[in-house]
């Protein structure tokens, strides 16, 4: 692997294939694409380190090197087949079941994994975003105190493993987006998707034809995930609800304002719970 050398041959670079906040992913010769990271984003060290670990299980795309493009971070990936599965259940949704199935499965392997030391603890990076956001200070104590009593581990977690960061071809599942890569207990990682599936708003933008779509399958999807999951896991699922408060604190910290109201209303909610 080359360490940041800078990419040789502006010939490379092709079409833009897709972008999001922190980045930027083109093609890069036939068989390759390069995610280039925005000025100040840092999520390709995480990323880099994930996918350098995952070499070998048939769970993610290849890490071929990282290059530096104009001043920029960039990591170079095999490129992959077919489309994401947020796309899929678009345009399939007659599919819900198989591919939830299909996403849990696939959260499975990720989690039989063992992370690199080099990696976040995953209680400390929730522990940063509790403290930065926006809540009243009851509720943030509430997540605080919840997450000092969570356990550490040592398997790979996503951080942000959902429908729209797996990439589904005929013969092959993989998993995209490793910049938010931790180390932690599976459960950590399962209820964030827990919490992704049934209640983030769908990425904006998205025709309200699809929203209505969305909303009618999310539950069944959400359900076939969580069975799955938990059936697969091959023991009992440790203090999921417990992981659930903190990510929904946690989430509060990415400001996407549609979705205040209702995580602060879970959180409410969780708190009476508790208290009670
Ligand atoms: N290895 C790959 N092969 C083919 N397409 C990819 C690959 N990695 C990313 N993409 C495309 O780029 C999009 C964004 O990639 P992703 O890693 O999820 O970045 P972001 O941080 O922008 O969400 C994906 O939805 C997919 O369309
Ligand atoms: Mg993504």
């Amino acid at each position: 692997m080359t360490h940041l050398a800078d990419a040789a041959g502006a010939g490379m670079i092709g079409a833009k294939l897709g972008e999001g906040r922190e980045a930027e992913v083109y093609a890069w010769g036939d068989r390759a694409v390069v995610k280039l990271y925005r000025p100040g984003y840092l999520g390709h060290l995480a990323e880099s380190t994930a996918l350098a670990n995952l070499d070998g299980h048939g769970v993610a795309p290849r890490l071929i090197e990282v290059v530096n493009w104009d001043g920029r971070p960039g990591l170079v990936l095999e490129r992959l087949a077919g489309s994401d599965m947020l796309a899929l259940l678009q345009r399939r949704p007659w599919r819900v079941l198989a591919l939830a199935r299909a996403l849990a499965a696939a959260h499975l392997a990720v989690h039989g994994v063992r992370a690199p030391a080099d990696l976040p603890d995953l209680r400390q990076v929730l522990a940063a975003r509790v403290e930065d956001a926006d809540l009243p200070p009851q509720l943030r104590d509430f997540a605080m105190r919840i997450l000092d009593g969570l356990p550490s581990g040592d398997r790979l977690c996503h951080g942000d493993y959902h429908p729209g960061n797996v990439l589904v071809a005929a013969d092959r599942i993989s998993v995209i987006d490793w910049a938010n890569a931790t180390r932690g207990v599976p459960e950590a990682d399962h209820a964030r998707t827990l919490l992704l599936l049934r209640w983030a708003d769908p990425l904006p933008g998205t025709p309200l034809i699809s929203r209505g779509l969305m909303a009618a399958g999310r539950a069944v999807f959400a359900r076939g995930y969580a069975r799955t999951y938990g059936g697969g896991s091959g023991r009992p699922l440790q203090l999921v609800d417990s992981w659930l408060v903190v990510h929904t604190a946690a989430r509060v910290s990415e400001g996407i304002e549609v979705e205040q109201p209702l995580l602060i209303g879970l959180l409410e909610g969780a708190r009476r719970n508790a208290t009670r």
